[in-house]
């Protein structure tokens, strides 16, 4: 069996795309499947830890001991990761929330008119920049997927958002990234450590539980 290193440890695991609405029809999304988050929650659970999962849209079965929390935008998960976060001793924000959600939702289907047309987009809360605020003794661990200038990227990140560490992928990568089963990545904390690790996302969620272990104080 595996080792129930993570008992006594509230984790809450942030997983998927968010989704946000124009109309009854429509919506803009992203391609994030959950796979890496979820893989993460089913390490978490197996080890012991409570673990609660706030996920947007996906096809994945969660962890059935997983406390889960399905939301859509990115303003809803805001508002579960809140409700939740002063309770947990690590937050993983695996879940490629959406930048901007358009300004407002239209009740009825948006009928096509002469010419083009435009959809405004308001900026969404960027949510771990503002659990880093009031971080606390918790240990928070985010996510950047970067197309180029992986490293130096993610060290910003971990800077502005005030995190413990980062799991960083280069989204280009054969093998790597949205859909698939394995990942290349690199774990780089405040300090300044970098960790490279290629392999299956379930390896790679214990890892990142094993480094995020070491950060609780
Ligand atoms: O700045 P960037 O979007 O690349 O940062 C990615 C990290 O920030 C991920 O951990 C993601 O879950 C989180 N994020 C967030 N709220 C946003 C945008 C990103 O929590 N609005």
């Amino acid at each position: 069996g595996v080792e129930q290193d993570l008992i006594g440890k509230n984790i809450l695991i942030t997983a998927g795309p968010t989704v946000e609405r124009i109309d009854p029809i429509r919506f803009i999304t992203n391609r994030s499947t959950g796979k890496m988050g979820y893989a993460i929650a089913e390490a978490a659970v197996k080890r012991g830890a409570n673990v609660t999962l706030v996920t947007g849209p996906s096809n994945l079965t969660p962890p059935a001991k997983a406390n889960v929390i399905p939301i859509c935008s990115a303003v809803d998960m805001y508002e579960a990761v809140k409700s939740h976060m002063d309770t947990q001793h690590i937050i993983i924000k695996s879940a490629a929330v959406a930048d901007y959600r358009p300004e407002t939702i239209n009740d009825q289907k948006i009928k096509k008119q002469e010419g083009d047309m435009s959809i405004k987009l308001v900026r969404n809360p960027d949510i771990l920049l503002e659990l880093g605020k009031t971080k606390g003794d918790k240990v928070l661990v985010g996510f950047a997927a970067e197309t180029n200038n992986v490293e130096e990227y993610a060290k910003c990140k971990v800077e502005r958002k005030n995190l413990d560490f980062i799991v960083a992928n280069d989204v280009t990568a054969k093998d790597a990234g949205f859909g698939t089963d394995t990942n290349i990545v690199k774990l780089i904390d405040k300090y300044g450590d970098i960790q490279e690790i290629s392999s299956t996302k379930l390896d790679i969620a214990n890892r990142i539980l094993d480094k995020a272990k070491e950060f609780i104080k």
